[in-house]
């Protein structure tokens, strides 16, 4: 078997999922800010520390994606970041694109940017321990967008991406991701969701990537942060599912989807839904940024040194995503701490 695909399968194995820690410096900035603690390299590295030792690692994390500060730092017992990861068991995986910036022709919207000098990059992770990486594409949805424009530059890079992570021994994760923002409906996220996930797949087939050694990283289908519509965990998962049917090849063997702003309890619940009615080949999985770390920053700005208790309400968090990978999470197991 292919190293990319037992790469997938280590991650994907027995509801495991991704803890994406892959939050730029500018991001994570943000996050620190707004529980009110001093984003410097230390902070940062003493709350990623923290969440990488715990107990859950092992047990339900499957991939953990760094950023490229953290990817280069020290543990506090002199270890390097990825052998920590490693020594539980899990999987490195790197954020190789440089962002998201604004594009030419379209200027309300993304191209997302770093296809120079990957190639070498990517050798370099590699040898930091890296094994699997991320590109995120990232498309707004209005009644005029994304554009075409929009959505054949980000697939284009996505595909060319792909084709270099695979090339250098990684498994890319193919992350385009329509935006929650706005009041559009869920049927217009379902409609522009497949447009998307369907010009990326026409380009990744350009580019001769081999399906078999991806993981795709999409968006649910829910209505706009901003609109009137509310609809049921049942729909979320129909309509995702549906999306997905139509537009992913059968060869891709997972999907770990991105939360995209979700609270923690919404985010499991609606994975949970999909997996309960999963008729497809897909594994569906979590690779949750926010919806894995919200409650656990939170508890730990109130005292950083307290790492234990912080390790515990992120393990009850990644217990309930590994649930629900495998749908078997319910409000009550929730609620059972
Ligand atoms: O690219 C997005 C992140 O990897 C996932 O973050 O779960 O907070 O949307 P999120």
């Amino acid at each position: 078997m292919s190293e990319l695909y037992k790469i997938v399968e280590k991650i994907l194995e027995n509801g495991k999922g991704v803890l994406a820690a892959d939050e730029s410096t500018g991001t994570m900035k943000k996050r620190l800010d707004s529980v009110g603690i001093e984003s410097n390299e230390k902070n940062r590295l003493i709350f990623r520390e923290t969440l990488f030792s715990s107990f859950s690692i092992k047990d339900c994390i499957g991939g953990v994606l760094l950023y490229d500060e953290t990817i280069k730092q020290k543990t506090s017992s002199g270890r390097t970041i990825p052998e920590l990861i490693k020594e539980s068991g899990s999987i490195t995986g790197i954020k190789v694109d440089t962002g998201a910036k604004t594009l030419a022709g379209s200027k309300d919207e993304k191209i997302t940017e770093g296809l120079d000098g990957l190639r070498e990059r990517l050798n370099d992770y590699y040898k930091l321990g890296a094994r699997f990486t991320k590109w995120r594409g990232v498309y707004i949805i209005s009644d005029k967008y994304p554009s075409k424009l929009s959505i054949s530059a980000n697939a284009h890079a996505l595909a060319r991406y792909a084709a270099l992570a695979q090339e250098a021994g990684m498994v890319p994760i193919v992350e385009p991701e329509v935006l929650m923002d706005g009041n559009h409906s869920a049927k217009d996220c379902f409609n522009k969701t497949s447009e998307v996930i369907k010009r990326c797949y026409d380009e990744l087939y350009l580019n001769k990537v081999d399906m078999k050694g991806t993981i795709l990283k999409p968006n649910m289908i829910l209505p706009g942060t901003d609109s009137n519509e509310s609809i049921s965990n049942n729909e979320v998962a129909e309509m995702t599912l549906e999306c997905l049917k139509n537009n992913v090849p059968s060869e891709v063997p997972g999907v770990a989807f991105l939360s995209g702003g979700q609270s923690e309890i919404e985010a499991t619940n609606n994975l949970n839904e999909i997996n309960v009615k999963n008729d497809s080949s897909f594994k569906m999985t979590y690779s949750y940024g926010r919806a894995l770390q919200q409650s656990a920053l939170k508890f730990w700005s109130n005292d950083i040194n307290n790492i234990k208790g912080t390790q515990e309400v992120f393990d009850h968090r990644a217990r309930m995503c590994t649930l629900a990978a495998q749908g078997k999470w319910s409000e009550s197991i929730e609620n059972s701490k």
